[in-house]
C-alpha cells in the first residue's frame, strides 16, 4: 500500500502586508456583512471578490426560514459578479464573519465544501486561480488556489 500526502500552503498575514488593492478588498467584505440577511443563524458574512479587469463585486449571505435554501456570501457574490461580467473572472474573493454579537472574527473562516467547489468551477471557468484572503482581526489567511484547500477534486475533465 502507498500513502498519498496532501499538503495545504496557506500563509498568515497582516493586512498591511497585502496589496492597496487587497486591503481594498478587505475592507469591502467587512462593510458587506452590513448587508447580510441572517435572520436565524445571526451570522454574519460578508464577501468581496476582485474581477480580472479590477471591478469589485460584493454579496453577503442570505438565509431563509426553509434553512437549506440559505445561500453563503462567497456563492451569491461569485454568481453575481459572473452574471454582470461573464467575461471576467474572480482573480480574488475575500471574506470577513461577524458573530451572533455582531463581532468581527479574530480567526478566520474558510469556505464550506459547497461553495469550494464553484470557486473550483470559477478557475476552471476562466482559467486563472481565485486567490483566497479570509480575514481575521488577528490575522489574514492568504490561499493562492482553491485547490490548496479542495484536495483531490472534482472537475469536468474527469468525465472524459
Ligand atoms: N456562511 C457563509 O456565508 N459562508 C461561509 O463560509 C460559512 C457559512 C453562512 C451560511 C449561513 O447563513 C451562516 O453562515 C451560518 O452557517
Amino acid at each position: 500500500m502507498k500513502t498519498i500526502t496532501l499538503k495545504s500552503n496557506i500563509q498568515l498575514c497582516k493586512p498591511e502586508e497585502l496589496s492597496e488593492e487587497e486591503q481594498t478588498l478587505i475592507k469591502k467584505a467587512i462593510e458587506a456583512t452590513k448587508t447580510s440577511y441572517a435572520k436565524y443563524s445571526n451570522f454574519k458574512v460578508g464577501a468581496a471578490v476582485l474581477l480580472s479587469d479590477g471591478n469589485i463585486v460584493t454579496g453577503s449571505n442570505q438565509e431563509n426560514a426553509s434553512f437549506s435554501m440559505t445561500m453563503c456570501a462567497e456563492r451569491n457574490t461569485i454568481f453575481a459578479a459572473n452574471a454582470m461580467y461573464p467575461d471576467k473572472g474572480v482573480v480574488t474573493l475575500c471574506i470577513a464573519a461577524k458573530n451572533v454579537n455582531n463581532v468581527l472574527l479574530n480567526k478566520p473562516i474558510s469556505p464550506c465544501g459547497a461553495c469550494r467547489q464553484v470557486i473550483l468551477e470559477e478557475e476552471e471557468r476562466y482559467k486563472h486561480p481565485v486567490k483566497l484572503l479570509l480575514y481575521g482581526t488577528e490575522g489574514v489567511y492568504v490561499i493562492n488556489t482553491i485547490r490548496d484547500i479542495l484536495p483531490l477534486a472534482f472537475i469536468d475533465d474527469d468525465m472524459k
